[in-house]
């Protein structure tokens, strides 16, 4: 079925982008097989509801007003290993204690968004990676193919799309109990506390905090003679890159009662530098949902492009409905991020701008031992990356509405520097990740307790 938009665009289908240049596709060898996963994943029943995207959609749209913040966090890609119980609530834990740092400092409500519950598939800077004089397709993510260095592994599997909405299902289902339990209400902090935060040089910072946060509670619940009901629960949403596009086609859905199409594998769904070219297949598939949409937006994004992207996507111009991420670096973001800002105001559009200051500060550092080196990322590096962005907002009469980390819940040694000063050589000892090096637990808090203070400072940055 196909709907036409008012914007001489030709029509619009779940599979509509099949007719434009797809990037970072994988070269599925069995195109039966394909179509017989897309016809298997359509039938099955979605992992969110519409209700709850339009709830995240208002949301946003009052960030980018400046009334929340949004805190957007987790693995750079999920692997199906990792769906088990400690991990996801350490996960959890880590979101929710960064975003009662951010209310405490930001004075504002904030929206949590997880990097989960689909964020299985990674785009990669060649087709193919070569070992001993053998080349074989790059790892795409758990959801594409396998890790090992052999061709049956490397070799795309339909298959493990269905594996990967499974995943997603079990990953959801566990965090809505936990909600729904009390994991996350306010009155019982302890009960997310994370083990070593004990041994944390932030201890002290982060209990003080919460003891300021129960305080508030208790003060305005003698006020109002009850509990506060509302704050028991916090909502959680879920977001993923829509990068393997046959996986979002099959959960792409029309709901009674409401007009369009809905994406209901995730609330919120992106899409990576590497594949928003404004003609491109992947913003053709984002055009036509319902939910709220995210762009990455990178030092080679021209102001040009990112109008064309933002008349693509949201020709509306409908509250909450864009959020542009900006990923610079912290050595690009003073040179790249104004005229955007520029641009995008002098065109009147209000969208929400978030920093990601991860992706546009990796680097690759020796270490003994590991001949082509150590992916990395420098604490220092990623802190002045968010502090040049709420300053350069400022500045230009814009808002920074959120931030959007990789980070992980456990203890990893992955980015260096930070309250316990990780050296270039300690990142061997807990190096987990199989793509991007996240923050670990403790850099991650410590992240949200400095840009609190820098909030407070600033007063509504
Ligand atoms: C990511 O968020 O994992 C990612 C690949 O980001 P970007 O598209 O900004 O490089
Ligand atoms: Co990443």
């Amino acid at each position: 079925m196909t709907v036409s938009r008012p914007n001489e665009c030709p029509p619009w289908s779940p599979s509509s982008w099949q007719a434009y240049p797809t990037t970072q596709q994988p070269p599925y060898p069995d195109p039966a097989a394909l179509e017989a996963v897309v016809g298997e994943l359509s039938r099955l029943p979605p992992l969110v509801t519409s209700w709850e995207v339009e709830s995240l959609k208002r949301q946003l749209a009052e960030a980018a007003q400046g009334e929340r913040f949004l805190l957007q966090g987790g693995d750079c890609a999920e692997s199906f290993a990792a769906c088990e119980s400690s991990a996801i609530a350490a996960k959890l834990k880590i979101l929710l204690q960064m975003s009662l740092a951010l209310v405490h400092g930001a004075r504002r409500r904030v929206i949590r968004v997880g990097r989960f519950a689909g964020q299985y598939a990674k785009p990669r800077s060649s087709e193919l990676e070569a070992r001993d004089g053998v080349a074989l397709p790059s790892y795409r993510g758990d959801i594409v193919n396998r890790p090992g260095f052999t061709v049956r592994e490397r070799t795309p599997d339909p298959q493990l799309m269905l594996r990967g909405y499974e995943r997603a299902a079990l990953t959801l289902n566990f965090i809505r109990a936990l909600i729904d339990g009390g994991f996350a209400d306010l009155h019982h902090p302890e009960y997310w506390d994370l083990d070593w935060v004990r041994h944390s040089p932030l201890a002290t910072e982060y209990q003080r905090m919460v003891e300021s946060i129960g305080e508030s509670l208790r003060f305005m619940e003698t006020l109002a003679g009850q509990q506060v009901g509302h704050i028991n629960r916090v909502d959680f949403f879920t977001s993923h890159e829509a990068l393997l596009l046959p996986y979002e086609q099959a959960q792409t859905r029309q709901v009674p009662h409401r007009t369009g199409w809905y994406n209901l594998s995730t609330h919120f769904p992106w899409v990576g530098v590497r594949t928003a070219q404004p003609d491109g297949a992947h913003i053709e598939y984002l055009r036509g949902i319902a939910n709220p949409v995210g762009v990455k937006v990178g030092p080679s994004t021209s102001p040009g492009a990112l109008l064309e992207i933002a008349d693509r996507l949201d020709p509306q111009r409908e509250p909450g409905r864009l959020t542009l991420i900006h990923r610079f670096g912290a050595h690009n973001i003073a040179r790249c991020l104004p005229p955007l800002l520029v641009a995008v105001r002098d065109a009147g559009r209000r969208c929400l701008w978030v920093c990601d200051p991860m992706h546009g500060n990796t680097e690759t550092v020796a270490v003994a031992g590991v001949p082509e080196g150590v992916k990395t990322r420098k604490f220092s590096h990623i802190l002045a990356e968010l502090e040049q962005a709420f300053e350069i907002h400022r500045i230009a009469g814009t808002y920074l509405g959120g931030v959007h980390f990789e980070l992980t819940g456990e203890n990893v040694t992955e980015c260096t520097g930070g309250a316990r000063g990780i050296a270039d050589a300690d990142l061997t000892r807990a190096y987990r990740s199989q793509v991007d090096p996240r923050l670990n637990y403790e850099q991650a808090l410590e992240m949200a307790l400095l840009i609190a203070r820098r909030m407070r400072e600033g007063g509504r940055t």
